[in-house]
């Protein structure tokens, strides 16, 4: 087992191994002594897999379970399903003392994260992260949010969970497809500050939880340096701004790993053009992508993609601070102008 710690502002562990799920009821008592009561926040399709194991591993330590389930996918991260589960949780008397467990994926993660941040002005909880994605990179850091109809993660808070528990067990079930959607964040942490990842990455054989161990530290050190996205945080949002942006005019039929590898593309693709970054660097992430099965290209114009960018919440004003990969391995954040996203895109689209 591999323990992370994040020493952020209210410090937590970030623990990593196979088959650690039983560790969940003695680590909820330790970590929230006074908790009587435990709302178990998932979908209905981890449900099916692992609710009833979780749930007996609370009991067996004497805790009271309640669950409650979402429909699986992007859309349900919305102010109704927010609301439904606030009414869950209040209908099921939790008190300030009690604690919630968000078992399952980036969406349910991001939303049980902010249930947890503003139920009864904030209540602890812990994330059992059961995708991937959701391992490296969502569950870890306080980022919580549901979306509006106009973008993604527009409403959310800074909230950080009590635990992190990745049991990488869990990713056995997951189909194919969804996993390689966490390769995508991963490349993009070695894009941005780990070619040795990129070269494990390029092995056949992984050892996952030294994998996931890895991002994890490199998030825990970018988070501990900048807990509230005001700097080098944003290094984190390699291709997500033209990522998100494609989800959202997708209607989050493209998923948010392949939105991200498509963004990494078209960033790198825009700064090979305007001379920032040399071509080997493109050739590189292309190949990784390739090896995971995640798309490079998109069919959606630069004009659609910056429709979606104006919308994004990392916008300030008329600017946004772009990541622009300038080595293997190496990212720097600029202050750009919307006007000039605007010709990034088009050069990320066209080269
Ligand atoms: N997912 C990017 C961040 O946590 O900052």
């Amino acid at each position: 087992m591999i323990t992370i710690d994040v020493p952020v502002s209210k410090p937590y562990e970030v623990v990593i191994g196979t088959g650690i799920l039983s560790q969940i009821g003695n680590r909820l008592q330790q970590l929230v002594p006074q908790a009587k009561k435990i709302a178990i926040i998932t979908d209905d399709n981890v449900k099916t897999l692992y609710l009833a194991v979780v749930k007996q591993h609370l009991l067996t330590v004497g805790l009271e379970v309640v669950d409650l389930s979402i429909r699986p996918g992007e859309a349900s991260k919305n102010s109704d399903t927010y609301i439904k589960l606030q009414n869950g949780l209040a209908e099921a008397a939790l008190t300030g003392t009690d604690a919630i467990v968000a078992l399952g994926g980036g969406v349910v993660g991001d939303l049980a994260g902010f249930v947890a941040a503003t139920y009864l002005r904030g209540i602890s909880y812990v994330q059992i992260p059961t995708s991937l994605l959701a391992m490296v990179d969502s569950s870890v850091g306080g980022k919580t949010a549901i979306d509006l109809p106009v973008g993604k993660n527009l409403v959310g808070a800074f909230y950080q969970p009590v635990l992190v528990l990745c049991d990488t067990a869990l990713l056995e079930t997951l189909p194919v497809d969804i996993l390689n959607d966490g390769y995508s964040e991963i490349i993009k942490y070695g894009m941005l500050g780990h070619p040795e990842l990129l070269k494990t990455l390029a092995k056949d054989q992984l050892d996952l939880n030294e994998v996931v161990a890895t991002c994890v530290k490199m998030k825990s050190d970018i988070v501990c340096a900048d807990e509230f996205d005001k700097g080098i945080r944003k290094l984190l949002n390699f291709g997500h701004t033209i990522g998100h942006a494609i989800e959202q005019v997708s209607g989050y039929t493209v998923s948010h790993g392949k939105a991200v590898a498509i963004g990494m593309v078209m960033d790198t693709r825009a700064a090979v053009a305007l001379g920032y970054c040399p071509l080997e660097c493109l050739a590189l992430l292309r190949r990784l992508l390739e090896k995971y099965n995640l798309p490079s290209s998109t069919t959606y114009s630069a004009e659609a993609i910056y429709e979606g960018a104006t919308r994004d919440k990392k916008r300030e004003g008329d600017q946004l601070t772009n990541v622009v990969p300038c080595a293997v391995g190496k990212c720097e954040l600029t202050t750009i102008s919307m006007a000039e996203f605007y010709h990034w895109i088009k050069k990320g689209v066209n080269v």
